[in-house]
């Protein structure tokens, strides 16, 4: 590991909070944050970043009202369709991390569909983490290793990380916006020497001018990974 600045992780959180200090629905604060990402998602693709993973829907979020859920399933058909095009433009490839069930049959078409048309392009690798969970990650990681007969002598971090959703590097550098100091089961492997970066502004209000400057303060941090 160096110091370089490869994989950044945002964990999106504010818009309902968002929404209500504005006298808004909760779904008004959804698509705030959503126009928000991909104006954001565009930014980032400029800059030298190699890979962002974004927390988008939790496992746990199946917990929330059931309107609430199907809103933000139809948001992200909507948003996967409207940014294909886009993203082919800036030469962004997008991957999913998380497990299928109990997504809707129309989310992973569009899913699966912009994995496609995007997986030949070279810029910024997006990472939508998509009823994503970290414990469940890892748990699933060792369910292949034990169907794929591994050696479990022969078991290193490479190894692992092959195992896992999506073979990315460690992750640099770790945004949580709306103030809230917590991971939430989110990349725990990944995210094991990550600088970490606490936000009080939600995530709708979070702008590229405000990304920037953590990055700059990310470079002014002394990064030891456990040497001196
Ligand atoms: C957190 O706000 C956000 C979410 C649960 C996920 C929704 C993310 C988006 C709409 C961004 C768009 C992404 C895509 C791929 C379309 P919260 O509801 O937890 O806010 P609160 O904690 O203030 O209630």
């Amino acid at each position: 590991m160096d110091g370089v600045l490869k994989h950044v992780g945002i964990i999106v959180d504010g818009n309902g909070r968002w929404a209500k200090s504005q006298g808004k629905s909760r779904s008004e604060g959804h698509l705030a944050g959503s126009n928000n990402l991909e104006k954001l998602i565009i930014h980032i693709s400029n800059t030298d970043l190699k890979y962002l993973s974004l927390y988008v829907f939790s496992n746990e979020n199946f917990k929330r009202d059931i309107k609430e859920v199907s809103y933000l399933m139809n948001l992200f058909v909507k948003m996967f369709k409207h940014v294909s095009k886009k993203y082919k433009d800036y030469n962004i490839k997008i991957i999913f991390s998380g497990r299928r069930d109990k997504l809707p049959i129309n989310v992973l078409k569009e899913m699966d569909k912009l994995t496609r048309e995007t997986k030949d392009n070279t810029g910024l690798v997006v990472n939508f983490c998509l009823n994503y969970s970290s414990h469940l990650e890892i748990i699933d990681a060792i369910k292949k290793i034990q169907k794929d007969n591994l050696k479990i002598e022969e078991l290193n971090e490479d190894i692992m990380n092959k195992y896992l959703y999506q073979d990315l590097p460690p992750i640099d550098l770790l945004i949580r916006t709306s103030g809230e100091q917590r991971l939430s089961n989110f990349m725990l492997w990944q995210l094991y020497y990550a600088e970490l970066f606490f936000t009080k502004t939600y995530f709708p209000d979070f702008t590229e001018k405000e990304y920037d400057s953590i990055i700059e303060d990310f470079y002014k941090r002394n990064r030891r990974f456990g040497g001196v």
